[in-house]
């Protein structure tokens, strides 16, 4: 049976680690053929290695030069692009918005938006020069759908990578490149780990607390709403912003409710009028 992404070429920001490692693990096993773009050069060198038709390329998502060039080799290797995942992360400035330095803002923007927009800009000049109705994926966040749910800085960018993947979608839907955000809430990686300096159980305990679904996640649930998103099932999707957040997103409190000792809250008339 064939991979959903058979055929397919696919660049990813970040693919050394976490989501973007399992992301680079599910394209390869469904088909894909792969640039692996990281800072990361051992992490990711030892993946490319391991998944046979991938390459590592050195990359820093500030540098927009370093973004085009990864491009580039999946382009002169392959002949062309079909998905581009803007995914390198970092938690960035924390603390409160009264003691953020600038440099520490600046810098959060620089990898988690510029980077976005760098691999966004290049990969639809890369499908226009192939003619190839591709796919623009955006790791975005729950904490880009609300506040509270991240630093002010990552808030701030990941906010901005929904509005950047809305805008180019609208832009690049006549030529049928898609654009569409995946939204994770909490997910056991490193990035987190270092963020909150707890075990792999603790985490998994606290998120399986806060989620209504009672679920921890791990990668490959991210991974598997960038594959369906970079395949053919989601031809017809654009601009959208898919949140995988184990239910948090939908409010938790509603849950709480339901937990509730049985009662009415409402005037008792109501109750009366209804037999
Ligand atoms: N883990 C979560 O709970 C969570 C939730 C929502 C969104 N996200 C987002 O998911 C993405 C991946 O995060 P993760 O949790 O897998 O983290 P991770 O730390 O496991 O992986 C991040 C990868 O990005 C690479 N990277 C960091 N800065 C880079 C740069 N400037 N240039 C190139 N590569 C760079 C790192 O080397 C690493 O391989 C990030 O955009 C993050 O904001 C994570």
């Amino acid at each position: 049976m064939g991979g959903r992404l058979d055929g397919k070429v696919a660049v990813i920001t970040g693919g050394a680690s976490g989501i973007g490692e399992a992301t680079a693990r599910m394209f390869a096993a469904e088909g894909a053929r792969l640039v692996i773009a990281d800072m990361d050069e051992s992490a990711g060198e030892a993946l490319a290695h391991e998944l046979g038709d991938a390459q590592f390329c050195k990359t820093d998502v500030m540098i927009e030069a370093n973004v085009e060039a990864a491009i580039a080799r999946a382009t002169d290797t392959w002949g062309k692009l079909d998905c581009m995942v803007n995914n390198a992360g970092f938690v960035g400035a924390v603390g409160s918005i009264r003691e953020t330095p600038h440099a520490h803002w600046s810098a959060t923007l620089a990898v988690l938006l510029d980077g976005v927009f760098f691999g966004c800009k290049h990969a639809a000049r890369a499908m226009q020069d192939s003619l190839t109705r591709g796919a623009i994926l955006n790791t975005a966040s729950v904490a880009g759908l609300r506040g509270g749910f991240g630093a002010h800085a990552y808030s701030t960018a990941k906010h901005a990578v929904i509005g950047l993947t809305r805008s180019v979608a609208s832009e690049l839907a006549p030529e049928g490149v898609r654009v569409n955000a995946v939204a994770p809430g909490a997910v056991v990686t490193p990035l987190i780990q270092n963020m909150t300096g707890m075990d792999d159980d603790t985490l998994r305990a606290l998120a399986e607390k806060a989620s209504p679904l009672g679920q921890a996640m791990y990668p490959k649930e991210i991974a598997g709403a960038f594959t369906y998103l970079a395949s053919d099932d989601a031809a017809h999707v654009t601009g959208e912003v898919l949140t995988v957040d184990a239910g948090v997103m939908m409010a938790p409190e509603v849950a709480d409710f339901h937990k509730a000792d049985a009662a009415f809250l409402g005037p008792q008339s109501v109750l009366e009028r209804v037999g």
